[in-house]
């Protein structure tokens, strides 16, 4: 591996935790006065100050409710409540913003998730954000939080079993208590059918509203399911799903 390599890794490696701390709802990083300049390109660091600026504009609020999510992922802690944790690389516990509206609750993490520690970072992810950004008018870190029903990559992206679910199940209740957005959607059948405790057939049940612990459940297809299955009727299903949530929301 080249030293320029391992530079840029380092890096990402860096960027990646700057951004987890920004999703944790960290405001500053105090830093050392004598410290040397960061001469690096990054739109989240200022070099010029004594401080690290990540979100100039969070909110206190959004700093307590951020508190709260530590609280869980301090819970969560070096995870070992099932087999998941031998394989895995990262916990991706989630991202987005913790006084979010809208929740997105997708499967597990895949590859990328895995190596980076964050939620939908791989195709799917582009194509979620997609779905977001150019399908729904909204901004994916801003207006939306995202987290899986499983916190590791199962081996080979296999769908997650029913121990893993159940000994993971409680984390994802936790953060949408916590979040308490006004809607969530189910990205696919094992996400939809572990919020709705029971098999959920998507392609029969998607586009309908359902109820979890008293928000508004938007069930529709997997990002990963359209990217195979890239068909207009698709692409025109899930963006009508996501036009009904748009509604529910007031915009
Ligand atoms: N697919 C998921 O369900 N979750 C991710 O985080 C990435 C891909």
């Amino acid at each position: 591996m080249s030293a320029e390599k391992t530079k840029t890794q380092r890096l990402r490696e860096l960027k990646n935790y700057l951004v987890f701390l920004k999703d944790q709802g960290y405001r500053d990083i105090p830093l050392e006065k004598n410290i040397d300049k960061l001469n690096f390109d990054s739109e989240i660091i200022n070099s010029q100050s004594d401080t690290l600026s990540l979100t100039p504009e969070s909110a206190i609020t959004s700093q307590n409710l951020s508190m709260e999510l530590n609280a869980i992922l301090k819970e969560l802690g070096d995870c070992k409540r099932c087999k998941l944790c031998e394989g895995r690389t990262n916990i991706v516990f989630g991202s987005g913003n913790p006084n979010a509206d809208l929740v997105f609750v997708g499967e597990g993490p895949g590859a990328d998730e895995d190596e980076q520690g964050l939620p939908f970072v791989g195709k799917a992810g582009k194509k979620l954000t997609e779905i977001i950004e150019k399908g729904m008018g909204m901004n994916r870190e801003r207006d939306t939080y995202i987290c899986n029903i499983i916190k590791c990559r199962p081996p080979g992206n296999r769908n997650p079993e029913k121990d893993e679910i159940s000994a993971c199940k409680p984390f994802m209740q936790k953060q949408i208590h916590c979040i308490k957005p006004k809607v969530i959607v189910a990205l696919g059948r094992p996400s939809a059918s572990t919020l709705l405790g029971r098999p959920v057939t998507i392609t029969k049940e998607r586009g309908n509203w359902f109820n979890y612990e008293g928000v508004p459940l938007m069930l529709t297809y997997h990002p990963a399911y359209l990217l195979r299955a890239y068909t207009l009727e698709n692409r025109r299903a899930v963006f009508e799903d996501m036009q009904k949530v748009l509604k529910v929301l007031g915009k």
